[in-house]
């Protein structure tokens, strides 16, 4: 389990603003961490981070573009203290009329939004991050990525921009690691399987159709964000100091290695 942070390392959390993001921003508040809940949506943000009281607040950035990442950084690390732990969760999952658009039909918008979120964002916030570490390092250095087990399995429900954007999340965690390896940072992916939310429910077409999805997951469920909160909640720890460049799934054994 996780330890309890008795050092009250801040954190970012990007899409914190609902769904998995916002039980990540709860239970690391919960944990001991200050929370900056960041996301598009800048009402949900201010709603989470109020709800979890001082010393956690809220901001409105965008992931995918560069100043306005740049600028949230600059504002937080003047104004908050220096981050710590950096968890990008903001996704987008792109379904056209509400339907998995096939390749062929795919347009170039749909391709370059699903990477631009996705990857780019993954991209800009972690670079934000080490840059600022390099200046000045801090202790338990943490960042936790999000990819996808579509991006593992090919996906059934997603579509192909997600999926390569997902991959590209997966190997790009990877090189971040060895990047930040010398200041102690870790960096790892949380690949979720089919969580309720809604995203996942963009998917289906009813909530039947969700129960029946759950008969394929070996633990007979469709996960919860709790559930991939708390294996963030691990990641994040000073206990997980010697995890790094690796995947962690949270799937209810529906992808099993
Ligand atoms: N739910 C699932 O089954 C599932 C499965 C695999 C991976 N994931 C991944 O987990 C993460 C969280 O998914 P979720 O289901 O909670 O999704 P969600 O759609 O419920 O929440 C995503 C959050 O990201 C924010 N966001 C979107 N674009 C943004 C941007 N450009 N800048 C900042 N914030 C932005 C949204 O406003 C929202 O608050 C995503 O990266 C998603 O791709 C989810």
């Amino acid at each position: 389990m996780a330890n309890k942070a008795s050092d009250g390392r801040l954190a970012v959390v990007t899409g914190g603003g609902r769904g998995i993001g916002e039980a990540i921003a709860r239970q690391l508040a919960a944990q001991g961490l200050r929370v900056v809940v960041a996301d598009i949506d800048g009402a949900n943000a201010t709603r989470v981070a109020d709800s979890l009281g001082s010393p956690h607040v809220g901001r409105t950035v965008d992931v995918a573009d560069e100043r306005a990442v740049d600028s949230l950084f600059d504002e937080i690390e003047e104004s908050v203290g220096p981050v710590a732990v950096l968890v990008c969760v903001a996704g987008l999952l792109i379904l056209p009329g509400g339907e998995r658009p096939m390749i062929k039909d795919m347009t170039l918008d749909t391709w370059e939004r699903s990477f631009a979120v996705n990857t780019r964002g993954a991209f800009l916030c972690s670079r934000a991050y080490l840059q600022r570490r390099e200046a000045a390092n801090v202790e338990h250095g943490r960042v936790v990525f999000f990819g996808s087990v579509a991006a593992q399995l090919g996906g059934y429900r997603s579509s192909a921009a997600y999926i390569g954007a997902k991959s590209a999340v997966h190997g790009y965690a990877k090189a971040f690691a060895r990047e930040a390896a010398h200041l102690g940072i870790t960096s790892n992916v949380i690949a979720p399987g089919l969580i309720d939310t809604e995203m996942l429910r963009s998917t289906v077409t009813s909530s039947g159709a969700l129960a029946s999805v759950a008969q394929n997951i070996p633990l007979g469920r469709v996960g919860s964000v709790d559930d991939v909160a708390a294996a963030v909640c691990y990641l994040v720890s000073p206990a997980a100091s010697y995890i790094t460049g690796d995947v962690i799934d949270v799937n209810g054994g529906y992808r099993m290695q």
